[in-house]
Parts: structure tokens; C-alpha cells; sequence
């Protein structure tokens, strides 16, 4: 059994990181900034530690005696601000961050990007290997270019040495969602009763699969591999047709034309290919269906009044 710190532990993949690694009996050490979001601990039996990964206050003291390293609490860069300044500082802080990490000789770490750093194969479904020229121009998305530079960090870290897993995870669905990133889509549809539906094919995946995901990329993963962790694929009006029917509602019957999208959602790519049979295959990582997935996630955001 492996001690692990959970960089992100109040975060939607990160608390489902700790759900994962506690099911299999490990150790856990939940690493949290903000300390308004421990509630999204619960009761569990989990050590906390309180960590900021920018300044890195308190992480040599979270790092020591860990064996395996989960970093789940990535930068988000906000809309307004320069690209380059985003850029820089995506990419410094988690170089400084790796250095710190790499000075603690954990057995393991992984490091959750996304999916969006995967090139786009108009032909077929993308896959690890499918890499993205560097530096990222537009019209990729803010997000996708930060998340490019800062997984170029991780791969660079694992090039000199430092034994990363890197997992790449599609939209996440689920429950613990407090900061309703990729559960803004749920509650569109859910609390705001949008009408509309674009032009939007995209994989998403449940996030308690991404959870297993990450202990498996710890305990199996390869180093200085990329593992896409995905689930299903499906358009954006199917998707309001499964709330719709959790919800006992009508989907979303109006579609919007793509240039109002193309401006709704600037650099978003409007058809998300992706082929994740390799973390199935060497990972054994589980395929929840998006109906469960979405189910839990609006069951969740009920009980805790985000709907
Ligand atoms: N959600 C998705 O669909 C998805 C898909 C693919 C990849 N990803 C990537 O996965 C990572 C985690 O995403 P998420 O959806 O779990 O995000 P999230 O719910 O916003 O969680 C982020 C976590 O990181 C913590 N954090 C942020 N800045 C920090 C700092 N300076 N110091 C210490 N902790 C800090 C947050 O703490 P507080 O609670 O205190 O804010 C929170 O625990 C990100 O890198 C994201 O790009 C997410």
C-alpha cells in the first residue's frame, strides 16, 4: 500500500483521486488551499495539509515520506488576461512545482493534463500520440495552449528523470463538482433550462473513472507516457436529452447557428475524436456510461444546493 499526496484534494478530479485511492486501502494526504473547500472531505480518514502550488508554502512538508504524488490542481487560466502572460505563468509554476517534487523522490507522480492537449486527426480518433506542434497558436483555445505548455513541463521533468505518468482526461462528469467547471454544461441544461444546442461533439468521461484512472497510472502507468482517460462520445443535443430525461424535461429543441458558437466558444474545437483504448488496455481503467455519470452528477449538485 502507497502513501499518497493529493495535490487538488478539494477539486473535482482530486476528490475523486482520494475516493479511489482510499477504496484500494492506500494512504492518503489531501492537499487543499482554500481551507472554505475541506468540507468536500467529509469525514473521510485522510491526513490534510495545506499547500499552495504556486508560492509552494507548505509542500516539502506534505511531499515527505510520500510514495506516489497526484497533481490535480492545475491552473485555470481566466478569459481577459494575455495569452503569454497565461502562457509563462502555466508553465513556471509547474516547472518550479516539478523541481520541488523531483527533490523529494517520490516513487510516482502523476500529473493530470487534459485531453484538449492532444492534437486533432480530422481522419480518425486521436490518440497519445497524436501531439500538438509547440508553441500552440490560435486559434487553439486559451485553455488548450496553457494546458500544452504546462504538460510540455511535465514531459521535459520526465526526460531528466523524474518518473511522471501523465493522464489526459476528457470532459469529467460527476459528482464533487463545487467549482461547476465542466458541470456548468449539467447545469445549463439542469438549473438554467437552456434551450439551445450547438454544433458540439465531445467526449466525456465519469469522473469517479477518472479517479481509478489516476491510482492505476500510479501503480501501472508507464513513465513519460501520455494515457488519455476517456469515456463517450456523443453530441451536444444527446447530451441535453439525458438530462432532459433524468429531469422529466424537454431537451434542447433550437440549434444555434456555428458562427454564434465560434464566438460563444472561441478556439473550441466543434467535433472531440478521441481513442482512450490504451488507458483500458494497460490501465484497466472502467467505462461508466454518461446516463450514470450525469445522474450522479445532478443527484450531487441537489444535495448540495447547486440545484
Ligand atoms: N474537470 C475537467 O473536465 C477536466 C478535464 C481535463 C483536465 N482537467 C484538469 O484537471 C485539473 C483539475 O481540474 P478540476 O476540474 O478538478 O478543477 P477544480 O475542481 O477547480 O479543482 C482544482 C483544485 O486545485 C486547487 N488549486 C487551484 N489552485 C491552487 C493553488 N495555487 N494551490 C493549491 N491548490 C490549488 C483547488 O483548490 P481550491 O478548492 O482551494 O480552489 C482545487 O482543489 C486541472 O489541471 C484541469 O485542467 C479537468
Amino acid at each position: 500500500m502507497a502513501m499518497a499526496l493529493v495535490l487538488g484534494a478539494t477539486g473535482h478530479i482530486g476528490a475523486h483521486i482520494v475516493r479511489a485511492l482510499l477504496a484500494e486501502g492506500h494512504t492518503v494526504r489531501a492537499a487543499y488551499r482554500n481551507p472554505r473547500m475541506l468540507w468536500m472531505l467529509e469525514e473521510l480518514p485522510v491526513e490534510r495539509a495545506l499547500v499552495d502550488i504556486e508560492t509552494l508554502e507548505g509542500l516539502p512538508a506534505a511531499l515527505q515520506g510520500c510514495d506516489w504524488v497526484f497533481h490535480a490542481a492545475g491552473y485555470y487560466p481566466r478569459r481577459g488576461q494575455s495569452r503569454q502572460a497565461c502562457v509563462d505563468r502555466g508553465a513556471s509554476s509547474t516547472r518550479r512545482l516539478l523541481e520541488a517534487v523531483a527533490a523529494a523522490r517520490p516513487q510516482r507522480l502523476v500529473f493530470t493534463s487534459s485531453a484538449a492537449t492532444i492534437a486533432h486527426r480530422p481522419d480518425r480518433p486521436s490518440t497519445e500520440l497524436d501531439v500538438e506542434p509547440w508553441p500552440a497558436a490560435p486559434p487553439r483555445s486559451l485553455y488548450a495552449t496553457v494546458k500544452i505548455a504546462m504538460e510540455q513541463e511535465a514531459l521535459r521533468a520526465a526526460r531528466d528523470g523524474l518518473p511522471v505518468v501523465i493522464v489526459n482526461p476528457s470532459i469529467c462528469l460527476g459528482e464533487y463538482d463545487a467549482h461547476q467547471l465542466s458541470g456548468r454544461l449539467i447545469l445549463a441544461y439542469a438549473k438554467y433550462r437552456v434551450p439551445w444546442y450547438a454544433d458540439y461533439t465531445f467526449n466525456g468521461v465519469y469522473t469517479g473513472d477518472v479517479g481509478v484512472g489516476h491510482v492505476r497510472a500510479a501503480a501501472r502507468g508507464r513513465c513519460g507516457e501520455r494515457y488519455l482517460l476517456t469515456g463517450h462520445t456523443m453530441t451536444l443535443q444527446a447530451f441535453s436529452g439525458i438530462v432532459a430525461r433524468i429531469l422529466g424535461r424537454r431537451p434542447a429543441w433550437w440549434k444555434l447557428p456555428s458562427w454564434v458558437f465560434n464566438i460563444v466558444a472561441p478556439g473550441v474545437r466543434r467535433m472531440q475524436r478521441l481513442d482512450g483504448s490504451k488507458a483500458v488496455r494497460e490501465l484497466g481503467v472502467p467505462q461508466t456510461s454518461l446516463d450514470v455519470a450525469v445522474e450522479r452528477a445532478i443527484r450531487w449538485f441537489r444535495q448540495y444546493g447547486y440545484l
